[in-house]
């Protein structure tokens, strides 16, 4: 697109040197998330830039997401917002962007963030890779007086030209490991995991992901309904990965107040508090090597988001009251049973933390979804606390017609009660109690309703609902699964105030 030939004459000898240096670290690296973290670091040092941040472009959804967001001097619990303009027009022209007075800038007069931000100076690249944009390198200075200079603009031009060749080489490689992974699991996949009883096709599903993502060290989320079975999970991932003979710590995070959550998780130096009369390390330090599993990821209080981002992206971590900068390496597993997206539209959860914690999605079905797994389970759980009871068909047929708000923790819960009610040694139906309330709300759940009394378009309705549910809200998915276009859907979510 430009025939101006590139000119580097601002760049010194000092400058190459860098070039040169950062070009062979990358080389060596092969995780993208370490090159972007390291790649960053390195170029503020060399911009005196306030803000760097890798934003990897969606092509897909047409969205920019920030990955790595790296900041020198500003407040850790200081909200960070980009300017899309400056993204958009980068997506278009492919061009880099110099702003050098940003403020009076009138590219930028419409510019929300960056007048909210009082951004001074603007420095971003495209990485394009295979002719596509891939992401943004940005680069920006706030309320320092630092503002860029040609220099600085050569030497990112220059530079990431060169990184993203070096990006390139990193996912090529990437692709062709994440294929190698896939095949040899295919060979060595066993079809169960025993702590997780389930047979139907969606359990299969769910054991296949597991075995498949329990090989590689990404961090992972779990959603899904109360009692589905969200911790078994996390812990099948670990029970089969490389870290199986390292810790598996579990920490639930609802409503726990944010310090005393803090020095659980990071542990604290003597006298940083009153009580603190000893060092005490945190769950991270001592799952090192391990897994932590973080349940109800949702409640982690705003404060501490940024710590946990600081720890998935650098392995950093401080324990409270203390200075020293230590690591850890541990995977993190988390669950939720809430919709994060919408506690990110809620300003309640940072999107970067959520899409480094989101790199692979599971979600748990609940137990209505899976109702041919209710007679393993109720063998299963007879077999565990009472070997002397049996069932009958009659009270299977029971089990099998009712809804499971609870999911698999209630089942559980019910059988437990029935052994205890039971008339004699086999439970029949009528020993069985199911909670009216659950009865109720279950059946507000169920479609029958609709094929007896429902129109057309309140059937359509409901299938939607429940397919975005399915997918976790991600509507480019959902319209595939039903054939439809994004663009159907979204009108249709629109309408039904999803
Ligand atoms: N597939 C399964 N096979 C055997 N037991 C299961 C299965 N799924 C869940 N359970 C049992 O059900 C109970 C609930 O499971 P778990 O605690 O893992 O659910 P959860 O999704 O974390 O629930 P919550 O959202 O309430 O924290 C546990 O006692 C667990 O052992
Ligand atoms: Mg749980």
């Amino acid at each position: 697109m430009s025939n101006n030939i590139e000119k580097y004459d601002k760049l010194t000898e000092k400058h190459l040197a860098t070039i040169h240096r950062l070009t062979r670290q990358m080389s060596a690296m092969s995780d993208e998330e370490n090159v972007l973290d390291t790649l960053l670091n390195q170029l503020i040092d060399e911009t005196g830039a306030e803000v760097g941040a890798f934003i990897y472009y969606d092509q897909e959804q047409d969205r920019f997401i920030p990955r790595s967001i790296i900041t020198r001097g500003i407040p850790s619990n200081e909200e960070i917002n980009f300017s899309q303009t400056v993204f958009q027009q980068i997506l278009k022209t492919r061009q880099a962007i110099l702003s050098f007075d940003t403020q009076s800038d009138s590219n930028y007069q419409n510019a929300q963030s960056v007048i909210i931000n009082q951004i001074h100076s603007i420095l971003a690249f495209p990485l394009i890779i295979k002719d596509q944009v891939y992401g943004i390198l940005y680069f920006d200075s706030r309320k320092n007086r630092q503002h860029f200079n040609e220099a600085n603009r050569q030497f990112l031009s220059l530079f990431s030209a060169i990184a993203s060749l070096a990006m390139e080489q990193i996912l090529t490689r990437r692709k062709y490991e994440n294929e190698n992974i896939i095949l040899r699991n295919r060979l060595e996949q066993p079809s169960r995991i025993p702590a997780l009883i389930g047979e139907s096709p969606v359990m299969q599903k769910l054991f296949s992901i597991i075995n498949k993502v329990a090989k590689t060290d990404v961090s992972v989320l779990i959603t899904g309904e109360n009692g589905t079975g969200k911790e078994l999970v996390a812990r099948a991932i670990h029970d089969l990965s490389d870290r199986h003979d390292k810790p598996f710590i579990a920490q639930y995070i609802g409503n726990i107040p944010a310090t005393i959550l803090e020095s659980e998780l990071f542990g604290y130096k003597k006298g940083a508090f009153t009580g603190a009369t000893a060092d005490r390390i945190g769950l991270f330090e001592a799952a090192n090597g391990g897994t932590l599993f973080l349940d109800e990821i949702g409640d982690l209080p705003f404060e501490l988001q940024a710590k946990l981002l600081r720890i998935l992206q650098n392995k950093e971590f401080k324990r409270l009251g203390e200075n020293l900068i230590r690591h850890a390496d541990v995977r993190i597993v988390a669950a939720t049973n809430q919709d994060l997206t919408q506690l990110i539209k809620e300003g309640k959860f940072r999107e970067d933390l959520y899409y480094r914690l989101n790199v692979v999605r599971i979600v748990v079905p609940p137990l209505r979804d899976r109702k041919s797994d209710i007679p393993l389970l109720v063998n299963h759980f007879l077999q565990k606390d009472n070997p002397d009871m049996q069932i009958s068909n009659a009270a299977l047929k029971k089990l099998m017609d009712y809804n499971w708000p609870g999911n698999v923790r209630q089942l559980e819960n019910i059988i437990k009660r029935t052994c205890i009610m039971a008339a004699n040694s086999t439970i029949e139906p009528e020993d069985i109690q199911l909670d009216d309330l659950e009865v109720e709300a279950s059946n507000n759940l169920l479609p029958e309703k609709l094929e007896t009394e429902a129109t057309l378009e309140e059937i359509k309705n409901y299938i939607i609902k429940r397919r975005l549910e399915q997918f976790n809200g991600n509507k480019t998915r959902a319209a595939k699964s039903l054939n439809i276009s994004l663009r159907a859907l979204q009108l249709k979510a629109k309408e039904l105030g999803l």
